[in-house]
């Protein structure tokens, strides 16, 4: 059985003899002495193996390649040399598979630009092996906050006939002959199509989610989101994954206090649970994160209505691209604004024009905004999107009919409002955007394995 270099590393002086298999990461060699980092995976550390002439294969370890898989079995002992506290002086080398000198990660650093060309070897480095543990904790992480609050797990489907955000940036589904699909009256038909009707990927659980909190009370999904939106921007990818709690009997405020206390305490586990990777980020990608994600693990996250933001983006005498006016959404360049200079920390952003907002948000008693949340944070601008659900049958007919949506599709998320239909509330919070924040990486294709974006898809 092969041990963990994370467990040899933790057990330290209890170890003594050891084995663990893993992949070369550089080697020095000399005459009669050759020292080889190992790396497996399991921690940001790599363990030197200190191998001496008298092993039996020495000549051909010393020449072995970055990259190559081996096994090691020897005994830890105290490192003498500094940079380390431990080493494991070899009794056996096996050499499992090689890596010759035109494997592409020789150098010690390459740049994220060039390792996108090859992501399926970056999981070996460094940064991206950070990277990846903790988006691996994280996503347990997310599972644990739920599980201790009482929230039910739904899978929401992936095949879908809804389009929920309504902004039409559905992948379609469909096993029709593209080049010579069956027609009727001048478009395809997709009566004939493989679920007799027009059907994509989901664009977000949320609509399923809803009739599962009329029932649980408290429920989320934790699942992959498809969006055919051509932005090719840092924070945009085209399959990204979304966490979407929904809440029963729940307002507004109730749905802002859920999101504080959720991206807080993802802040604090972070810091605690995988520390070892979060100093290396700190170290190596963002001068200062420990910092940042410190003061945010703990702090009261600023709510500010949009009309409010309006005018205080108006007055700021800043230069914006995008213009500045109630009734226009927020960019990016404005959410950074808001919560990097304005407020300096976390920000909601409540109550948005109902014009620029989906129509199953709550209606406010002004007539013209509705009861949505933004969470905008420093270095990425909109984490999180949610609102309060229109949960008056009349009022989101009304609402549907003016924004040109068909009531009859959606007949069954009607139906939730004719039957036990109560105030409810819930949002989503982009996976990817929360590990782009946590671990300081500014680019949404670092922080996902196989980055789909425009033209872009690989494997
Ligand atoms: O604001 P959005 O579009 O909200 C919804 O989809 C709601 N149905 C959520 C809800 O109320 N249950 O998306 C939610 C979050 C955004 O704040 C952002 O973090 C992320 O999903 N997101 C994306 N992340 C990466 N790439 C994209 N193309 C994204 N689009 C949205
Ligand atoms: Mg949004």
């Amino acid at each position: 059985m092969k041990t963990r270099i994370k467990h040899i590393i933790q057990q330290g002086v209890e170890t003594k003899t050891c084995a663990f298999s893993g992949w070369v990461r550089s080697v020095r060699a000399s005459k009669d002495v050759c020292f080889i980092v190992i790396n497996d995976g399991s921690t940001i550390d790599g363990i030197q193996v200190v191998a001496e002439s008298t092993l039996s294969n020495f000549s051909y370890v010393s020449r072995l390649g970055t990259g190559s898989a081996v096994t090691v079995s020897g005994i830890l002992v105290e490192s003498p040399a500094s940079g380390q506290k431990w080493e494991v002086m070899a009794g056996t080398i096996e050499i499992v598979g090689e890596a010759d000198a035109a494997y592409p990660l020789q150098k010690k650093r390459h740049s994220f630009e060039y390792l996108r060309t090859i992501s399926h070897l970056r999981p070996r480095t460094n940064t991206f092996g950070a990277l990846f543990r903790l988006r691996s904790r994280l996503a347990q992480a997310v599972h644990r906050f739920f599980s201790e609050h009482d929230f039910l797990y739904v899978n929401t489907p992936i095949i879908t006939a809804s389009d929920c955000e309504g902004a039409g940036d559905l992948f379609r589904v469909s096993t029709l002959d593209a080049s010579d699909p069956p027609v009727l009256n001048g478009h395809p038909d997709f009566s004939q199509d493989f679920f007799g009707q027009k059907t994509g990927l989901t664009v977000s659980g949320q609509l399923e989610g809803e009739l599962f909190a009329l029932a649980f009370g408290d429920i989320y999904t934790f699942g992959p989101t498809f969006r055919a939106e051509n932005s090719n921007t840092a924070r945009h990818a085209s399959e990204f994954w979304m966490i979407e709690p929904e809440m029963a009997f729940a307002t507004l405020a109730d749905n802002a206090d859920l999101a504080e206390k959720f991206i807080t305490w993802l802040c604090r586990f972070a810091l605690e649970e995988c520390a070892d990777d979060m100093a290396f980020f700190d170290k190596h990608i963002e001068n200062g994160l420990i910092e940042r994600i410190n003061r945010v693990a703990y702090a009261n996250f600023a709510r500010m209505e949009y009309s409010d933001a309006i005018e205080l983006l108006q007055r700021s005498g800043a230069t914006f691209t995008y213009p500045v006016e109630w009734g226009l959404d927020l960019q990016t360049e404005h959410e950074r604004y808001i919560t990097e200079q304005i407020v300096g920390g976390p920000t909601f952003i409540l109550n948005y024009p109902k014009d620029i907002k989906a129509f199953y948000m709550r209606q406010n008693d002004d007539g013209r905004t509705v009861a949505a949340m933004d969470l905008l944070v420093p270095k990425i601008g909109e984490i999180i999107g949610g609102s309060q659900r229109e949960e008056r049958l009349d009022r989101l007919e009304v609402r549907m009919t003016e924004m040109g949506i068909a009531t009859e599709p959606l007949w069954w998320y009607l139906d939730s409002r004719r039957w036990g239909s109560c105030p409810h509330a819930g949002f989503g919070l982009g996976f990817e955007r929360l590990v782009m924040y946590l671990s300081g990486m500014e680019n949404i294709r670092d922080v996902i394995p196989f980055p789909r974006t425009p033209r872009h898809c690989e494997f």
